[in-house]
């Protein structure tokens, strides 16, 4: 458990808290909001109350906006060896916390345990890279073609930073945006979703013990997040805001970030498919398609939206991921042996619900699964559906659950067609023993990321992002950074 023995100064008192923070995190200190709001934050297996935590408003936006101006030149001003050593810092303290971190993120988003351990080690990682990274941020110099004179350029630190996290990763998020934006020299405010604030603040903690100075790091959770979102992103001194979420509100953002011409870095909706070629290794594939499929419940932006089978193989392909999806334990995320936990909240397990409600009347045939249970917790069982028509709700909007939709096709044009078929392009999968013919298949596919004979490809050394309505800028590897970085170019002779 992390020791947290802090105080949060409630305006004019100052009360003891252990356990887990539940309070703003502003220029060091852990504050309760200004109007002293509380919101709840539920356990989707339970649907108890995990806690009551302190509400942001806009005026509580703006003191985060305020602590991280002032702290930006001191942290930016840091030599990029000692930025490096407390980011390495922050990688062994959140590593060394795995057992409290994972266990905080199951009671408030309900993901199983073994996930929330995946992720707390992703969520590292990311600390670790951008420590590497940090030391060896290069500009450039070379002699103008025409007039001979020397260009020189040079990378600075963009400014203050607003992150808006989701609730799905809580913590690797979080982590994939604050390294780099540290690293970069750039100070923050981030908002964490309103489901999952818990995770982030206790994050804040393993920064502030890593020696991140008051003010670097802002945590403002909030149940109003678009007006204060919104307040943050009115003030010209935020340079980058970087936001993971759906598309919807990342249009929303972009327009908001308009008038000060704010850096958008945008990890937005998906709609991946997964292609097994009729020269796949079966077995692989569906292995793959599981992992792709029923990461965090299906939860995922890089969770598998379409299984596109080749005619020959669709009925072993489906008959052994029928088999596998439905030995999988569902139950509370905290329970040993759980394979799935339940989903965030009601609504997205309704909208779950019905997208199989959907498919089923457009023809879809249900092979495991599709029954919502009744009872507490936000539930629903591991489902395979064939038979699925192309304008089922299921193929044009991302199912964001642990529904496989398997479509067959009959040839290479068919499937790109089919796959290319959507404004999304985030990720797609191909599993095929011929990599060559893999290859030139990745080429034609619209989509920032394809992963072949791999159901994973998520890595903090690898950039992460989207084409066409799945993003803008790159997270992760040595892209990542340059969300963070302003190059500067300068003109002499010497
Ligand atoms: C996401 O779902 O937003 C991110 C998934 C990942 O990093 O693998």
């Amino acid at each position: 458990m992390v020791n947290f023995m802090g105080s949060i100064e409630k305006r004019n008192r100052t009360v003891a808290v252990n356990e887990f923070p539940t309070a703003l995190y502003i220029n060091g200190r852990w504050i309760e909001s200004s109007e002293g709001k509380k919101f709840p934050v539920f356990n989707p297996a339970t649907e108890a109350v995990v806690a009551e935590v302190s509400d942001a408003d806009i005026v509580d936006a703006q003191c985060a906006v305020d602590a991280a101006a002032r702290a930006l030149p001191a942290w930016a001003g840091k030599s990029p060896r000692q930025r490096s050593e407390i980011l390495y810092k922050s990688f062994e303290i959140v590593s060394r916390q795995k057992e409290h971190l994972a266990r905080l993120m199951t009671l408030e988003n309900g993901k199983a345990l073994k996930d929330s351990n995946a992720e707390v080690t992703y969520a590292a990682e990311f600390l670790r890279w951008y420590a590497e990274e940090c030391v060896r941020i290069s500009g450039e110099v070379m002699q103008a073609p025409a007039s001979g004179a020397q260009i020189l350029v040079q990378y600075r630190p963009a400014g203050v930073a607003v992150l808006v996290t989701p609730w799905n990763f809580p913590a690797a998020m979080g982590t994939r945006k604050i390294a780099p934006a540290l690293a970069a020299g750039c100070s923050v405010v981030v908002k964490p979703a309103s489901e999952t604030p818990l995770t982030m603040l206790a994050l804040a903690e393993c920064f502030a013990e890593a020696g991140v100075p008051p003010g670097v790091v802002n945590i403002v959770p909030s149940s109003k997040s678009a007006s204060v979102v919104s307040h943050m992103l009115s003030d010209s001194r935020v340079r980058v805001v970087s936001f993971t979420g759906s598309t919807e509100v990342g249009r929303n953002l972009l327009r908001e970030s308009a008038h000060n011409v704010i850096n958008p870095a945008m990890e937005l909706g998906g709609n991946a498919p997964f292609i097994v070629l009729e020269d796949a290794d079966i077995d692989a594939a569906v292995e793959g398609a599981v992992v792709a499929k029923m990461r965090n419940s299906g939860e995922t932006c890089t969770a598998v939206n379409r299984i596109y089978v080749h005619d020959k193989r669709h009925d072993v392909f489906a008959e052994r991921l029928t088999s596998r999806m439905s030995a999988l334990k569902v139950g509370n995320g905290l329970d040993n042996g759980v394979d799935v936990g339940p989903l965030v909240n009601a609504g997205t397990r309704n909208k779950v619900a019905g997208f199989v409600e959907d498919a089923v009347k457009r023809g879809a045939r249900v092979l495991t699964g599709g029954q919502m249970p009744t009872g507490i917790g936000f539930f629903y069982p591991p489902t395979v559906i064939v038979g699925v028509p192309e304008d089922a709700k299921c193929v044009r909007e991302e199912i964001f659950g642990p529904v496989a939709a398997i479509q067959r096709f009959a040839d290479d044009e068919e499937v790109i067609f089919k796959a290319n078929n959507t404004e999304y392009g985030l990720v797609a999968y191909i599993y095929s023993e011929n990599l060559k013919r893999a290859l030139g298949l990745a080429n034609k596919l619209e989509f920032g990321m394809v992963g072949i004979n791999r159901g994973l490809v998520s890595d903090p050394a690898a950039p992460f992002g989207g084409m066409k309505s799945s993003g803008i800028g790159r997270e992760g590897g040595r892209e990542g950074l340059f969300e963070f970085l302003e190059p500067q170019y300068i003109s002499t002779n010497w």
